[in-house]
């Protein structure tokens, strides 16, 4: 794994970075594979990177999208991962429509719904028997509380290392979420993290004693690059602390 971490004055130039290194990375993969798997986060942080992505000039047919997390909601509901990204992003490119890869979120139990995205995320990569399938790209944020995808602290959830995606809790209502083995399983996984609330999770991720249970991002270490993008206001207390080099 190599890991890096960038600091960027505001959100705006973040979100910039953002696009240039994702767009440099779909290149890479469709050059290199034909191909390119990205597994998008939801929250508030990407939908400006998601809305710069639509005005971009990629090669839309050879670009898979799947979802590193859910709310167990309808795509029409408004907290829906893939309803916003749909909406900024999806609608507004000629991606063809077997490209993009939902979750689940319509059948009645959740964990019939993980299932089945698993089995759609096999279908799509066909990896060698034991295998776990490689995502050119996972991206990432991070709560206030260090959960990533719906890996929240403390939950089950953490502890499921034998499928690719299983059931979320968040304060009781059920998610969709990829596993730790399946995110660390990227060639490219980005985190991208903004405003001051994401401080102390920060400090807690990248402390050489910090808890992985209580703060689960610190469980991505993927076996391929860890870039973590951070805007001032979430980063600037890591950089003092750490001797990090602020992005130039
Ligand atoms: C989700 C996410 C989640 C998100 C963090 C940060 O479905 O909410 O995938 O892991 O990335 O909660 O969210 P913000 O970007 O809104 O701070």
């Amino acid at each position: 794994m190599t890991q890096e971490v960038l600091v960027y004055p505001d959100k705006q130039v973040l979100v910039e970075a953002a696009f240039t290194l994702i767009v440099e990375r779909i290149h890479e993969a469709v050059s290199q594979r034909q191909s390119c798997s990205i597994a998008l986060s939801g929250g508030s942080t990407p939908q400006p990177l998601y809305a710069a992505l639509a005005l971009a000039d990629l090669p839309w047919d050879q670009i898979h999208i799947f979802w590193g997390d859910e709310r167990y909601v309808p795509a029409s509901h408004p907290d829906s991962n893939y309803g916003m990204t749909k909406k900024v992003w999806l609608d507004l490119v000629p991606i063809p429509a077997e490209n993009v890869h939902p979750m689940p979120t319509d059948l009645a139990d959740p964990q019939i719904a993980a299932v089945d995205y698993d089995r759609q995320i096999v279908a799509h990569f066909e990896p060698a028997a034991g295998s776990i399938p490689v995502f050119d790209i996972v991206l990432l944020g991070m709560g206030d509380d260090g959960h990533t995808a719906s890996l929240f602290p403390h939950t089950a959830a953490l502890l499921v290392l034998d499928r690719l995606v299983t059931v979320g809790d968040k304060d009781g209502q059920p998610r969709l979420t990829f596993t730790f083995p399946l995110i660390n399983q990227a060639r490219s996984t980005i985190f991208l993290v903004s405003g001051a609330s994401k401080q102390t999770a920060l400090a807690e991720v990248f402390s050489p004693t910090g808890d992985a249970t209580a703060y689960p991002s610190r469980q991505v270490q993927p076996q391929g690059e860890l870039l973590w993008l951070l805007d001032a206001a979430a980063g600037d207390g890591l950089v003092r602390s750490t001797a990090l080099k602020p992005n130039p």
